[in-house]
């Protein structure tokens, strides 16, 4: 093996999700079967004794890949030199909460992260925040953050996302692999709009597929907004199989290339598009173009329900980020 080593940091590494994630990236589901692997475990010093095990056990998976387990509560440590960054490590909200009650516990964690990937990450770092709130999370992250690109930064909606297509899928009778062009528009919330109307189901427009409107814009809609809450209601934590799996699936996108006719759902910082608010992390379709890069699909057509759900998910992106104003500096 002769290629260079990634450096991977994986936060709340002792956590559920932590706990799903990384079995898949030891064994290069991320980075390739091909590319040695540093991982670099973070934890709240409690949380230490327990990532001892973690580790223990990622040794016990014999992955040919990995070269090194750094396990610390140090942030500076943790991110030295990290290509790819998964912001999990956070409080997950019990039954009766919603995410956004979390915004002032978890959104401090995320100005000394900022910062300290600003100092030390690799220039061309990868981060993905899951830790919910995780569109403001990102944002505190990213105003910390001085000297890493705008475009280094992202949240996570691909589980919503991968949630809208099951649906679509199920309700249709055909395979999730048949359902394409999937949006989630906005914030990881109830609020967050699952956009069927450009979606796909075999090269299909979903509503010549989906004839029960009604169920489209009620049912469906909701039943993504609310999968978080239903998961943790039936399990009594929140979702982590998922969570991990997506979160796979959203760094796999933005390194490799998106075929020219799909997207994908991805939080990134909005260059003023479909008339987001520019500088608010916001869910649209997204493009990866094979180098890194993420765009967002421009000219869909937005009729006026599609208007109607943006604009509130919007609203309640800035009231968030209203909530943590005193968070973000410049
Ligand atoms: P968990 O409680 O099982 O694990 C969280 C871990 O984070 C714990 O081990 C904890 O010790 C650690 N932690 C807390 N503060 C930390 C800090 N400052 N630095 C480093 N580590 C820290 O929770 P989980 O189920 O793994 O969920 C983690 C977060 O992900 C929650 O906020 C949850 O709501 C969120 N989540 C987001 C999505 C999404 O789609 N965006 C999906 C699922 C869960
Ligand atoms: C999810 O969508 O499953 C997570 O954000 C956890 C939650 O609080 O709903």
């Amino acid at each position: 093996m002769t290629a260079s080593p990634i450096t991977i940091a994986i936060t709340g590494a002792a956590g559920q999700i932590g706990y799903a994630l990384l079995p898949r990236l030891a064994m290069g589901e991320v980075s390739g079967c091909d590319r040695p692997i540093i991982l670099k475990l973070l934890e709240i010093p409690p949380a230490l004794p327990a990532l001892q095990g973690v580790r223990m056990e990622i040794d016990d998976l014999g992955s040919p890949l990995v070269q090194k387990i750094v396990c610390t509560s140090d942030v500076e440590e943790a991110f030295g030199d990290a290509s790819i960054i998964f912001l999990v490590g956070s409080k997950p909200r019990g039954k009766g909460m919603l995410r956004k009650d979390l915004i002032r516990e978890n959104g401090p964690i995320f100005v000394g992260q900022g910062k300290a990937i600003g100092k030390v990450a690799s220039k061309d770092v990868k981060v993905l925040v899951v830790g919910n709130p995780c569109n403001t999370n990102g944002l505190i992250a990213m105003h910390n953050a001085s000297d890493v690109p705008t475009s280094s930064w992202s949240a996570m909606t691909r589980l919503d996302h991968n949630r809208a297509l099951a649906q679509l899928a199920g309700k249709s009778g055909r395979p999730n692999g048949a359902v394409d062009r999937v949006t989630i528009w906005g914030n990881h919330s109830a609020t967050q709009y699952p956009d069927f109307v450009h979606a796909t189901i075999d090269g299909k427009p979903v509503t010549e597929i989906i004839t029960d409107r009604a169920w489209l814009e009620g049912d469906f809609i909701e039943t993504v907004q609310e999968r978080g809450k239903a998961i943790i209601d039936a399990r009594g934590l929140s979702s982590a199989m998922s969570a991990a799996s997506a979160a796979i699936d959203h760094m796999k996108s933005w390194l490799g290339k998106t075929p020219e006719d799909s997207w994908s759902s991805a939080a990134i910082r909005s260059d003023g598009s479909y008339a987001v608010p520019e500088g608010l992390i916001s869910s649209f379709p997204v493009r990866y173009d094979g180098e890194g890069n993420g765009r967002v699909v421009t000219g869909l057509e937005m009729d006026a329900f599609s208007q109607g759900k943006l604009q509130a998910t919007i609203n309640e992106l800035i009231s968030e980020r209203d909530t943590v104003k005193d968070l973000l500096p410049g």
